[in-house]
């Protein structure tokens, strides 16, 4: 594991009173490339939205296409526009929009479908392709539970046992008797990277699959899965990839394995030809196996109207900003919060930081609820992480000097009235800025 400093505290030199690093907020944003891409979605300035990585803001593009599709393609179209409007091939032309931000080679993504049931595709998918020896599976310690919970399931059904490991610990672990590891990219509760080059590579020397979950990466930082040679990839589409609330999610599967995958859900648009309502199952060739039922068409050209919000960004620069806005969060927080009162657990070292910033903290839930009350809308995972996603197409410097100083009032104010905050109970308002993890 990497190392987990603590947060520098101090309330810097002019004290408290002093919004010191507003000034260098402005330079940055001046200065930064990705500061004219804010333009290209719904924000207020009244907000400071770091909850991008549950939920991405809207883009501009959305709202007139949604109408488009409703009024023209649905209202008027109606049934031809699964041909005239391109409906029925959306699962894989949008694929291969999303394709480059996961370094991956036209072919092998298909969107469609929740992660949760994109993880238990591609966990089932890997079993089936396992050598005939294996008797267990891995699972990332750390995992969002979704994959945990499915991954168990999914193991029951094939008879193997499963083994929660973490992820820097899958080298040591891995044996030949390990038909597949189930990673996440980003550990979604601290912001952790986890080393997808190395990992992949121990898994395939012990002849075991490496399948990722992309949900806290893809949009965030440079994925390089084929130049990793990853096997399966799950993710899904509504935090950095702002495709909306309940925005479908996507299915990776490597060039290679396609003619060995079988799916766990052959539904018939997986069929090699749907229309022709064969009572067998043959199926289509590619990536066309990921397909399951009929997609859902309004969230998924939501989705692909989303993606025009991409248009001429580069995922180097994105990650650029993202670290430069994490660090210089951190450095707010040094200089605004009161000393001792939070500790970062997202790493230092940028090779192993995602793009959000992960501060344990007493009473997390309800400092959580008061920051969005305020103006500042992150999230809270029990038991006592503030956690703040910084989404370089749209967070600004300002933003995250803004956000740092109210986390500092609120503490400050805290301090002088702490509240019924001794019983963790009391302190626990639910799920402030709740929704996908
Ligand atoms: C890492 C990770 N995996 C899986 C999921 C579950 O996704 P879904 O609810 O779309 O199935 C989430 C949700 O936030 C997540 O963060």
């Amino acid at each position: 594991m990497s190392e987990r400093p603590e947060t520098p505290q101090s309330p810097g030199p002019a004290g408290p009173g002093a919004r010191t690093e507003a000034a260098r907020a402005a330079e940055l944003d001046a200065a930064g490339p990705l500061t004219a891409t804010r333009e290209r979605f719904v924000l207020d300035d009244d907000t400071v939205y770091l909850d991008g990585n549950s939920l991405g803001a809207l883009p501009r593009s959305v709202p007139g296409r949604i109408a488009e599709v409703i009024g023209r393609e649905w209202g008027e179209l109606r049934i031809r526009s699964w041909t005239e409007a391109g409906w029925w091939t959306a699962p894989e032309r949008i694929g291969e929009k999303i394709a480059p931000l996961l370094g991956a080679a036209p072919g092998q993504v298909v969107v469609g479908d929740s992660t949760s049931v994109n993880v238990f595709k591609a966990v089932t998918g890997a079993i089936r392709m396992a050598g005939k020896g294996t008797t267990e599976i891995l699972v990332d310690a750390t995992t969002f539970p979704t994959d945990g919970y499915v991954a168990r399931s999914a193991a029951r059904m094939a008879g193997l046992a499963v083994r929660p490991v973490e992820p820097a610990r899958i080298a040591d672990e891995v044996t030949e008797r390990t038909a597949l590891a189930l990673v996440n990219h980003v550990d979604y509760r601290t912001g952790e990277l986890n080393d997808m080059a190395s990992i992949t590579a121990a898994l395939h020397t012990a002849g075991a699959l490496a399948v990722w979950d992309l949900c806290h990466s893809a949009g965030a930082l440079p994925v390089a899965l084929d130049a990793c040679g990853a096997d399966l990839a799950v993710g899904c589409t509504y935090k950095y990839l702002n495709g909306g609330p309940g925005a479908p999610a996507y299915l990776y599967i490597r060039r290679s394995l396609q003619e060995r995958f079988e799916s766990p859900l052959p539904g018939w648009n997986s069929h090699s030809d749907p229309f022709g309502m064969a009572p067998g199952y043959t199926p289509a060739d590619g990536i066309l196996r990921g397909r399951v039922g009929t997609p859902d068409i309004l969230s998924m050209l939501a989705l692909e109207a989303a993606l025009e919000a991409w248009e001429g960004v580069a995922i180097e620069e994105v990650r650029a900003k993202s670290l430069a806005l994490t660090d210089f969060f951190l450095a707010c927080v040094a200089a605004y919060v009161p000393a001792g009162r939070v500790r970062s657990v997202t790493p230092a070292d940028h090779r192993r930081r995602g793009s959000q910033v992960s501060l344990a903290c007493p009473g997390a839930g309800e400092v959580m609820a008061e920051l969005i009350r305020r103006g500042v809308v992150g999230d809270y995972r029990p038991p006592d992480v503030l956690r703040f996603g910084f989404t370089p197409l749209y967070t600004s410097f300002a933003d995250a000097e803004r956000a740092a100083w109210v986390l500092g009032e609120v503490l400050r104010d805290r301090a002088a009235d702490p509240g019924p905050a001794a019983d963790p109970a009391a302190a626990d308002p639910g799920v402030p800025g709740g929704g996908a993890g």
